[in-house]
């Protein structure tokens, strides 16, 4: 869908005034799909909550119109902050950063810091301009039930919020084609620049280059004793059937073996290589794999295949984020390879 057919005014008007009414409403991002609330109404945050059977101490990121003022958010804005948002706003860059008194534990999770982000589809856009006169915040994860993989189409929403979406729950799901990025936002914790420096919680298609080319320093790494972002949970973005990921070097016998053994497998790959019970083949190329990650795991998870064997990508820093992804679905199916080939 192009751009211009997905801009419905009109249903992104009548989408603006659920919001303000406390209701749910998925909407496109660059990133993935996020479903939508009005940040300030502790109410309707709740329903993000019980929809997604999300834990309720998961902050959510709130996102903003181009423009907004940041100061309703956040009362300690460093100047490190204004320059991402300056550099790369509207776009798929979080910035955590203090939280200003009033906004509802349900969004900061209890924490004393929010995430802010303003998205670059314009769908979101126009959303965001409509809700409360482009002055409100919508509080957003990414529209897939706690755990899944993130929905890059609108179908993808519709298909994992059946329920919701006949119950009422959730109002409307936006259609704005599919997400380009196709992986979550970078994350930059920007809350405790004194003691611990800006910090990347979570890689995305804003790398941590761009982010010193700008703040002067590269981001560090999480303290790995304070996990706080549910992106970084370990078995995040899984598929339902076993992932596993193998070099190129040894997937042309692995395959074979399978097969042999009789096995079906679902494969998600780049190179050269014999045929699996089904297959996606993406090019070797960070941003376009970016892309088609989440809607190929997505396809092979409904491959009725035993396994989904990923070629494993590169790893170098333009690789980090799909990998990072990749990394996580991979998680729970520890060892599964190896029993498969057991058998
Ligand atoms: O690209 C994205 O960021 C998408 C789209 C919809 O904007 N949103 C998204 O939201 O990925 P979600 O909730 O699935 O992931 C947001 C991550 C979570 O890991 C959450 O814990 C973290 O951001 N987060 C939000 N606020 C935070 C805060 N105040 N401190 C630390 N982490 C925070
Ligand atoms: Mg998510």
């Amino acid at each position: 869908m192009s751009v211009a057919e997905s801009l419905d005014l009109p249903a992104i008007a009548r989408a603006a005034d659920a919001l303000a009414a406390g209701g749910l409403v998925a909407f496109p991002t660059e990133t993935v799909y996020g479903l939508g609330a009005d940040a300030e109404n502790p109410a309707a945050v709740a329903r993000i909550y019980e929809a997604k059977g999300r834990p309720s101490d998961h902050p959510v990121i709130v996102h903003v119109a181009p423009g907004a003022d940041l100061s309703h958010w956040s009362d300690a804005l460093p100047p490190a902050a204004q320059q991402l948002v300056d550099a790369f706003w509207p776009g798929p860059l979080t910035l955590i950063v203090k939280r200003a008194a009033h906004i509802p534990d349900a969004v900061s999770g209890g924490q004393d810091t929010v995430g802010l982000r303003c998205p670059s589809h314009p769908v979101a856009i126009a959303l965001l301009r409509a809700f409360k006169g482009g002055q409100g915040g919508l509080a957003a994860p990414s529209a897939n039930k706690f755990g899944n993989v993130s929905p890059t189409t609108a179908q993808h929403v519709r298909d994992e919020f059946e329920a919701e979406l006949a119950s009422g729950l959730l109002v409307d799901v936006l259609d704005g084609g599919q997400s380009d990025v196709g992986i979550e936002s970078t994350i930059v914790d920007l809350s405790r620049l004194a003691t611990h420096g800006s910090v990347l919680l979570r890689p995305g298609h804003i790398s941590s280059e761009q982010i010193a080319a700008v703040i002067g320093v590269l981001p560090g790494l999480p303290d790995a004793a304070a996990p706080r972002a549910s992106g970084t949970l370990e078995s995040h973005y899984a598929p339902h059937t076993p992932v596993a990921m193998q070099h190129t070097d040894q997937l042309a016998q692995t395959l074979e073996l399978l097969r042999k053994a009789g096995h079906r497998v679902a494969l998600i790959h780049y190179s050269d290589l014999p045929p699996a019970s089904a297959s996606v083949r993406l090019r070797a190329e960070p941003e376009h794999y970016a892309h088609a990650l989440y809607a190929s795991l997505r396809a092979m998870d409904q491959a009725d295949a035993a396994l989904i064997l990923v070629e494993a990508p590169p790893t170098t820093a333009a690789w980090l984020g799909v990998n990072d992804r990749l990394r996580r679905a991979a998680f729970g199916s520890a060892g599964i390879l190896q029993q498969f080939l057991a058998q």
